[in-house]
């Protein structure tokens, strides 16, 4: 028995744990309820009386040392895990990666800059919206098609034989907000509404089914198309460069009379033609005109006392523009690989 102590005790020794796992198999080994030290104080039993003492302090001098060893080990393996030691605390840390605006944000942001150096403000209104203020009120007739379902995402519609002004839909176009400010102020009102709009297409390069407007609106007595096209003219150059050019086209909306098209310069080709101006040396930017003065009555404004010029431009095809994007979808995939090239813009 004193040679099977002896040489548990070099096993003792000699002992070097490289996980917590092996310290815990190495301590129910020995000190475990069926153990090596419990199997050997049992053996203690039978051994003769002579012996007893020395076999007896030999075990309880091995049972120590494991306690000893498994403490030893432990320490050992915690110092080491923790690596503290490896480490250079005087190192500078690692940079903090900054994230940057959407482009869709800075350009909206920039339009917003450039208007509000005209005197324009800022209102907002609801996505949620009821059919008067996106379409009765800006004089849609009752069959225009744009309130067909194919167009509109309604939230909840009235039957086909009530009347549609009850209608409650996602708004389709940031005019809506024309509607209301026009209701809630009194001329002057000179004021830029950006936000959401939604509209049931599908989604491809060329559109998709919520996308961003500005919409402007300006109401005061004397206001004329002359100064629908300077502000417009003002605008283009801010947002394209001093030496953009811009062109009216007649078109038509139910909520201005007359009615237009702008048109900015390619400034890719300097107006000579290319594949992204389609040859054509123009780009269409926006749609505007004089407010109908039906629009102005239905929003109890005297159209006898005043007039006004709106228009509205998305905020896609504005950057599309002006970083020569050419799919829609990229706007809202957030592809970092995409997101990251606008670091470095101001607004
Ligand atoms: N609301 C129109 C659209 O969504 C854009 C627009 C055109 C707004 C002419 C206007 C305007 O204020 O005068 O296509």
């Amino acid at each position: 028995m004193k040679n099977k102590i002896d040489s548990l005790i070099k096993e003792v020794e000699v002992f070097v744990a490289k996980s917590s796992d092996d310290i815990e198999k190495f301590r129910i080994n020995f000190l475990g309820k069926r153990g090596i030290i419990p199997l050997l104080f049992q053996d203690f039993k039978n051994i003769s009386v002579d012996s007893r003492k020395e076999i007896g302090q030999k075990i309880n001098a091995l049972k120590s040392l494991i306690e000893e060893k498994i403490s030893q080990e432990k320490k050992k393996l915690f110092q080491t895990e923790s690596t503290i030691d490896d480490k250079d605390l005087s190192l500078p840390g690692d940079d903090l990666k900054l994230g940057s605006r959407h482009p869709i944000s800075l350009v909206r942001n920039e339009i917003i800059e450039i208007f509000k150096r005209l005197g324009f403000v800022i209102s907002e209104g609801p996505e949620i919206e009821n059919d008067d203020h996106v379409f009765s009120k800006l004089n849609f007739s009752p069959e225009h098609p744009a309130r067909d379902m194919q167009d509109t995402f309604f939230v909840e519609r009235q039957s086909a034989f009530s009347s549609h002004t009850d209608d409650i839909l996602l708004r389709t176009h940031t005019s809506s907000v024309q509607v209301r400010v026009m209701e809630n102020q009194k001329p002057p009102i000179r004021t830029i509404s950006p936000g959401r709009v939604f509209r049931n297409e599908a989604i491809s390069a060329r559109a998709h089914c919520i996308f961003h407007q500005i919409e402007g609106l300006y109401i005061d007595s004397n206001v004329s198309f002359a100064d629908l096209k300077q502000t417009l003219l003002y605008f283009s150059k801010e947002m394209f460069g001093e030496e953009t050019k811009i062109r009216l086209r007649p078109s038509f909306f139910p909520f201005t009379e007359p009615s237009a098209e702008m048109d900015v310069s390619c400034k890719i080709c300097n107006g000579k033609g290319c594949n992204v101006c389609k040859y054509t040396g123009w780009l269409e930017v926006l749609g505007c005109g004089m407010v109908d003065p039906n629009v102005l009555e239905n929003c109890n404004i005297d159209s006898s006392a005043y007039t006004g010029f709106a228009f509205g431009m998305g905020v896609e095809r504005i950057a599309m523009l002006k970083y020569q994007i050419n799919d829609l979808r990229m706007y809202f995939e957030n592809d970092v690989r995409f997101l990251e090239q606008f670091t470095n813009s101001l607004f």
